[in-house]
């Protein structure tokens, strides 16, 4: 098939992480003959530096007109001064928004290999697989924001149909998993959760009588995703818990390299982009993990292109070059045994030449 896909390396990480993943979609496209137009386009920081602007108009029209936009991170202390005029996240905010990309799904897998990876204990780990849904265009991130000399102010705001077209994309997706959804709140506090609750449990009692739908609130949500994990199938939550909660979840899966993720709007164009941040600390030294950012481009090829066969093939030679023991730092056995970014890009690519 032909498709043509948006590419933002972003800053910090980004472009390191970009690269591998671009390696190894160049790679699918030759084992299975596929032709995809890529795009590199400015973003982020690395666009105000260029124009002023984080989100360029033609960075917005690359995207609107690609099949899919592949994102690297964004955002660095460059731009970060409190007295900022205009910042990356800006940038990343406004792409999500413009894309009507809602529902992000952010998968937390425990690689069995990887289980001494994390600082739990395996035991907790074993048979972890859950997705996160978290809501993407709203509550407080896109609120008004007011500042003056002795306050500052962020508003949050959910709509019903908000909720329940999120309510619904975790639903469908539960439906297909093992049929147990976990809507995640502070309804003992917010009043934005309080409609969040009510949606949600109308929703599934009206169109999805046979997914099981449980209330948790979002402080104890975070003690029980560590505490018991693979209790957990879909957990669907609002924008700014989803952030917080999904950076926790990552430590399960061993590291925050690890994680994809996919935004889906209501047709197949999505924005994939690994969860982690532009790690300003670790930008330039070529030792970042790749596999956050590869397997966003399985995903990528399953919900965008419906390519459910290359996304597969992809994640199973990610799996494996992890199991061989190709990892960085961050998920490496010992030190003196880690591989830096491009050589872990390189096992996983070896996998899928040899198909
Ligand atoms: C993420 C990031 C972004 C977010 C930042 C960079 C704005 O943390 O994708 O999780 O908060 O959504
Ligand atoms: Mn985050």
């Amino acid at each position: 098939m032909k498709a043509r896909i948006a590419v933002l390396p972003g800053d910090g990480i980004g472009p390191e992480v970009v690269a591998q993943g671009l390696r190894c979609l160049r790679a699918v496209a030759d084992a299975f003959g596929h032709e995809f137009a890529l795009t590199e386009l400015p973003f982020g920081g690395a666009a105000i530096d260029l124009c002023g602007d984080p989100l360029p108009e033609s960075t917005l029209k690359g995207c609107l007109e690609a099949d899919a936009v592949l994102l690297g991170a964004i955002g660095g202390p460059k731009w970060s001064a409190p007295e900022a005029r205009v910042r990356p996240e800006q940038g990343l905010l406004g792409l999500r928004k413009a894309l009507g990309v809602y529902a992000n799904l952010r998968p937390v897998t425990v690689h069995p290999a990887l289980l001494a990876s994390s600082t739990l204990k395996p035991g907790i780990l074993e048979g972890v697989d859950l997705v996160f849904v978290r809501e993407l265009t709203g509550g407080i991130y896109f609120g008004e924001k007011r500042r003056d000399a002795h306050s500052a102010t962020d508003v949050c705001t959910y709509t019903v149909a908000e909720v329940e077209r999120i309510v619904r994309v975790a639903a469908r997706l539960a439906r297909q998993r093992r049929g147990k959804l976990v809507s995640i709140d502070k309804a003992n506090v917010l009043e934005t959760s309080r409609l969040w609750r009510e949606v949600a449990t109308r929703v599934m009692r009206a169109e999805f009588p046979e997914v099981s739908l449980e209330h948790m609130l979002v402080d104890s949500a975070a003690m029980h995703l560590i505490r018991r994990p693979r209790d957990f199938d879909v957990l669907v939550t609002e924008n700014m818990f989803g952030d917080i909660l999904t950076d926790e979840a990552s430590m399960l899966a061993g590291s925050l390299g690890l994680l994809p993720s996919a935004s889906l709007g209501e047709g197949t164009r999505g924005l994939y982009e690994p969860i982690h941040g532009s790690a300003p600390d670790i930008a330039g030294q070529g030792i970042a993990n790749p596999c956050g950012t590869i397997l966003s481009v399985a995903l990528l090829l399953r919900h965008s292109l419906g390519l459910a066969a290359e996304a597969a093939a992809l994640e199973q030679a990610v799996s494996e070059a992890l199991a061989s023991g190709a990892r960085t730092p961050d998920v490496a056995a010992s030190h003196d045994r880690a591989l830096r970014t491009e050589q872990v890009g390189e096992a996983v690519l070896d996998r899928i030449r040899a198909g």
